[in-house]
């Protein structure tokens, strides 16, 4: 049976830069409606997500960051973040990318849980534009 057959349609709003940059990038890769895409873009940030959820046990890892260090305020936030978890990052490593925006990795160790906890921590914060955590277990 396929589940993805009965369709519900929905109304959203965008920041015009937002759906100007996913238009390009569905016309690059050659979708044939946005409808699609968007459906690509859901599936991908749900797989996203289990996956995050399996993250467990002692694990080793690292979050790649972009965010505006112009956001009043966030500058502080990442920091009492990554305070609070000062017990699993071993290191970080900050490079500017131009005038407004920031590149940081950060290295882990520890309970999954933990890692999964920072990376959600920071996506939510008003200025990062992008996290990524990559994790492996450090059991043979
Ligand atoms: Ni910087």
């Amino acid at each position: 049976m396929n589940t993805e057959t009965d369709l519900s349609r929905i109304g959203i709003s965008l920041p015009k830069n937002l759906l100007d940059t996913f238009d390009e990038i569905l016309n690059l890769r050659g979708y044939s409606s946005r409808s699609e895409g968007i459906r690509d873009a859901i599936r991908s940030y749900i797989t996203y997500y289990q996956w995050m959820s399996d993250v467990r046990g002692e694990r080793q890892g690292v979050i790649t960051m972009v965010y505006d260090h112009e956001q009043r305020g966030l500058l502080q936030v990442l920091t009492e973040i990554q305070h609070e978890y000062m017990h699993v990052i071993q290191a970080s490593l900050h490079s500017h990318v131009n005038h407004e925006k920031c590149l940081e990795v950060i290295l882990l160790r520890g309970e999954g849980g933990d890692l999964k906890n920072i990376a959600e921590r920071l996506m939510a914060q008003k200025g990062v534009e992008a996290v990524k955590l990559t994790t492996i277990p450090t059991q043979d």
